[in-house]
């Protein structure tokens, strides 16, 4: 079984009065062993309190982007290894949002990806079609180039989460049939399998508008491995449903 994960995406969103948010579900969550990993992916400007904060919880902490080099003349970037030295485990690269807004490309996803391990960082490598290559169903097709050209050749298990998220499903209350998402997800892992072979068990996460609602729905797809969650993680109660759904899920299929 490959063990499931549930990793919060806060964007750009919380300041120090946030981090009640985030200790009330470490609170929630000191209790272990769940069959969850869970992950809280703050600013960076709350990185180091929280990990001092969620220090004997089970939570584990994670960036949303960093750079890929590792220390120089970039102003008001971040390396990873600057990220583990705060307290993240964990780095997020080539969200849709960073992929629009910074123009990153997916061998900038990769050179990322690169950095985080070379770190020891885990890197989540986002990947997702637009509705427009969705519409002329071009969805496996894009999916497939952005796994391909993202993900480093040292990857494994251990240090590499992918994290498929339709664009047009995040933050808009719309998600893919069951059928759509498993169809993806399927192709995903044969890719994984094609350049790794079957003993590389990488998790491959859902995001994109999944709510304690949709949870429990979304996450029993075959090879749907955990969810990214954006704006249910904000809410300790929401971000907390999403993760009891997932145990539950995990607790029965022991
Ligand atoms: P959402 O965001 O859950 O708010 O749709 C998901 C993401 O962007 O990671």
């Amino acid at each position: 079984m490959i063990k499931p994960i549930v990793a919060g995406n806060w964007k750009m969103n919380g300041l120090m009065t946030s981090l009640r948010e985030a200790i009330t579900v470490g609170k929630a969550e000191r209790r272990s062993p769940e069959p969850t990993t869970v992950v809280i992916c703050p600013p960076v400007t709350l990185l180091a309190s929280l990990a001092c904060d969620l220090s004997r919880t089970r939570i584990k902490l994670g960036a949303q982007d960093c750079h890929a080099v590792e220390a120089g003349a970039h102003t008001g970037d971040v390396s990873a290894k600057m990220l583990m030295d705060a307290g993240a485990t964990t780095v997020i690269v080539g969200h849709s949002e960073r992929r629009s807004d910074h123009a990153e490309l997916s061998r900038d996803v990769r050179a990322k990806a690169d950095a985080a391990l070379a770190a020891g960082l885990t890197a989540i490598i986002c990947i997702g079609e637009t509705a427009g290559e969705r519409n002329i169903g071009r969805t496996l097709n894009v999916i497939e180039r952005q796994l391909s050209h993202s993900l480093p050749d040292g990857s494994t298990a251990s240090n590499t989460i992918v994290a498929y998220e339709p664009v047009w499903a995040i933050g808009s209350g719309l998600t893919p049939s069951t059928t759509d998402i498993a169809t993806v997800h399927n192709s995903i892992r044969g890719q994984l399998q094609a350049k790794f072979g079957s003993g590389a068990r990488i998790p491959i996460l859902y995001g994109g508008s999944v709510k304690p609602t949709n949870a429990k729905e979304l996450l029993s797809i075959p090879n749907v491995n955990g969810a990214l969650v954006g704006g249910a993680s904000l809410r300790a109660d929401e971000f907390l449903g999403i993760i009891h759904v997932c145990d539950e899920i995990y607790a029965d299929s022991d």
